[in-house]
């Protein structure tokens, strides 16, 4: 395989010369080292197949779920555009900075994402790099985050953009993918990696009401931090070409999608790779908390994010 380290940003690596379906196990040995150092791994011209990328996320940890389509193309082949739709109001959601699942008892550990329809311009994915962030905090925010704890939610991400579903069960619930009837999440402002041993901030859209701190101040502080932490050169953004496929590290990088014409076709395939609860649990959850298996997808197949 051959490795070119971006060197825009404070992470990530492009791979190539690599049959993701075929590799041995020392040379996914070798994928998973650069993995844990670069946190984003890109393989240009992948064209994973649908079995495919599921067997290669599965080298990495069991699934959260198994390959998803996110797209504004409905079953019946509707490109959905309109900004009261549903499918668009999910996916203009994604275009906050978030770590996925942290509203999950146990956030995920990664993610497997390619393209296989790409609009003509814009729709860009983007990673932020948190661990860096952390590093770069000046002493006196780093000591006033350090004992801090976020509860973290879909509700209050989507409802704050204004992109809650519409279809509601009578008593106010949803039976969507991370809009679970349980106990809100609990997660501190600052996580350890578990291979790594190195902290890193855990933000994004999700995170909300800090314990102990005014509502207000608490969402102008993650405001704040997210605002600061996500910029160059802690920030990649990757315009995608039909058949690539990134692997990234959801342990230590948020990430986001970007704006592009919805009346233009757009099909993003996403295999979600489960955490570990001995590190990814939240605080207020039990390795025995799991949601129930009886949510459905969204009505077009389109998941959380
Ligand atoms: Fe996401």
């Amino acid at each position: 395989m051959k490795v070119e380290h971006l060197t825009e940003a404070t992470f990530g690596s492009v791979v190539t010369d690599i049959d993701l379906e075929t590799i041995d196990d020392a040379e996914w040995r070798e994928l998973y080292d650069l993995w844990i150092e670069r946190a984003l791994l890109v393989f240009p011209g992948a064209f994973l197949s649908a079995e495919g990328q599921d067997a290669f996320a599965r080298r990495f940890g069991d699934l959260e779920f198994s390959r998803a389509a996110l797209s504004n193309i409905g079953k019946d082949g509707k490109v959905h555009h309109q900004n009261d739709d549903e499918v668009v109001k999910s996916l203009r959601g994604n275009e906050g900075w978030h770590i996925d699942s942290t509203y999950m008892p146990v956030q995920a550990k990664g993610a497997v994402f390619s393209a296989e329809i790409v609009p003509s311009s814009g729709a860009a994915t983007g990673w932020a790099d948190m661990r860096s962030a952390y590093e770069e905090l000046d002493s006196k925010t780093r000591e006033r985050i350090a004992d801090l704890e976020a509860y973290h939610s879909l509700y209050y991400s989507q409802g704050r953009a204004g992109n809650l579903p519409d279809e509601q069960n009578e008593d106010g619930t949803y039976n969507l993918y991370g809009y679970h009837d349980m106990e809100v999440s609990l997660r501190p402002l600052i996580k350890t990696h578990p291979i790594t041993g190195r902290p890193s901030l855990l933000i994004g859209r999700h995170a909300h009401d800090i314990v102990g701190m005014d509502p207000a101040e608490s969402e102008s502080l993650l405001d704040d931090l997210n605002d600061w932490a996500c910029q160059p050169p802690r920030t990649y953004h990757h315009q995608w070409d039909v058949g690539d496929a990134v692997l990234w590290d959801n342990r230590r990088l948020q990430h986001r999608g970007t704006p592009f014409d919805m009346t233009e076709p757009r099909r993003m395939w996403h295999t979600r790779i489960a955490g570990d609860p001995s590190s990814e649990l939240a605080l207020n959850h039990h390795p025995d908390t799991v949601p129930s298996d009886d949510v459905e997808r969204h009505p077009t197949g389109t998941w959380a994010c």
